[in-house]
């Protein structure tokens, strides 16, 4: 089996979810992490027993080095993706795609000429829910989908925002909850739903207007080509992190996400479908249990040159409709 080479750029809060995948995965090593921050640079020095760095350009002509790993902040994505993509080196990004569209859209083009792949870690995608969630609507079973509704009420507090030089302001996080913590509910919605037609959304931000510039609250209406209609309802401004309810009405069932448990309703029955993850102490439970499951899935396709399916251009439409959910909140 081919030995492969990874990176990890930005040794934040997702970092450790990611060394862990790469280092229990067989015929993968972790070779380098960069972080600006020295202190943080040598904490993950220290925990992996790697090289570390406070700069990142150094690994980019490292020929022993096959993926990077991007867990910085948003505006950081495109510049470093596109950097390390022109290297020829595989790229793994965090959520969201880039900052804004322009930014995603450059990164496309660079993908599309590297020997690299981009990939974007949708986590989420390969919880069970949502795997069960999504081949219940391929096959047909249930018949056409209707209808969809993603509720997701979270809790982001003034620390979380004044702690961090990054979060709440539009150059560098690109939005608040749409883009950050509601860009995985969004990103099931159109996955469920396929191609928009239209979408006329609203924010606002509610709570913390003394302390952020991008908006704790958002709501939206999403009309699909297949007439699928989905209602959305997202906040940071709620006082705990409730876990996230998505209900998905079939011409015959109902499929209802609630505390992390799938339940199909037909014929006045309830039948559990997936029970919560169990046994996975790993990240925070509102963050999903995918992250290994995507990584060791992006490593496979590398090595078996195949092309990753949650590309960059599978990636971008989550951002496309949280772009979209803005301007016509801007319109009204
Ligand atoms: N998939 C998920 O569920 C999930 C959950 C949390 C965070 N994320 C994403 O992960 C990314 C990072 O978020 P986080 O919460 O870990 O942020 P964080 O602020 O905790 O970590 C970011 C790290 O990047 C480093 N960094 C900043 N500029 C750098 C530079 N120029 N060179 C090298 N390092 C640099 C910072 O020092 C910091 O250690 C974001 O895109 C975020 O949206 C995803």
């Amino acid at each position: 089996m081919n030995e492969l080479g990874a990176a990890i750029i930005g040794c934040g809060a997702i970092s450790p979810l990611h060394a862990n995948a790469i280092l229990a995965m067989k015929g993968i090593n972790l070779r380098a992490v960069a972080d600006h921050d020295s202190d943080k640079a040598n904490q993950a020095e220290r925990e992996y027993g790697c090289y570390t760095t406070v700069d990142y350009q150094e690994l980019l002509e490292r020929v022993d080095i096959d993926v990077v790993h991007l867990c910085t902040p948003h505006h950081l994505h495109a510049e470093m993706a596109i950097e390390f993509l022109h290297a020829g080196k595989h790229v793994l990004t965090e959520k969201p795609l880039a900052a804004n569209l322009p930014s995603a859209l450059r990164m496309l083009e660079a993908a599309r000429h590297s020997k690299g792949q981009l990939g974007v870690v949708f986590q989420n995608r390969y919880n069970d829910p949502s795997i069960r969630m999504k081949a219940i609507i391929d096959s047909g079973e249930l018949g056409h989908l209707i209808c969809m509704k993603g509720i997701v009420t979270w809790h982001r507090s003034e620390d979380y925002y004044t702690s961090s030089n990054w979060r709440g302001h539009w150059v560098s996080e690109g939005g608040g909850v749409l883009i950050n913590q509601t860009i995985h509910t969004l990103d099931l919605l159109q996955w469920f739903g396929g191609e928009i037609a239209s979408v006329k959304g609203s924010v606002t931000t509610d709570v913390l207007n003394n302390v952020i510039e991008v908006e704790d609250t958002a709501h939206a209406t999403l009309l699909f080509k297949n007439n699928v209609r989905a209602l959305f309802y997202a906040t940071n401004a709620y006082l705990v992190n409730s876990p996230v309810e998505m209900e998905l009405v079939f011409e015959q069932g109902t499929l209802l996400l609630r505390r992390d448990c799938l339940y199909l309703y037909k014929e006045g029955k309830e039948t559990m479908l997936c029970e919560p993850p169990s046994g996975n102490g790993e990240g925070k439970s509102y963050w999903g249990t995918g992250h290994r499951r995507l990584i060791q899935d992006f490593y496979d396709h590398i090595r078996d040159g195949r092309n990753f399916w949650l590309s960059g251009n599978e990636g971008i439409k989550a951002l496309q409709l949280v772009s979209d959910i803005y301007t016509s909140s801007s319109l009204r």
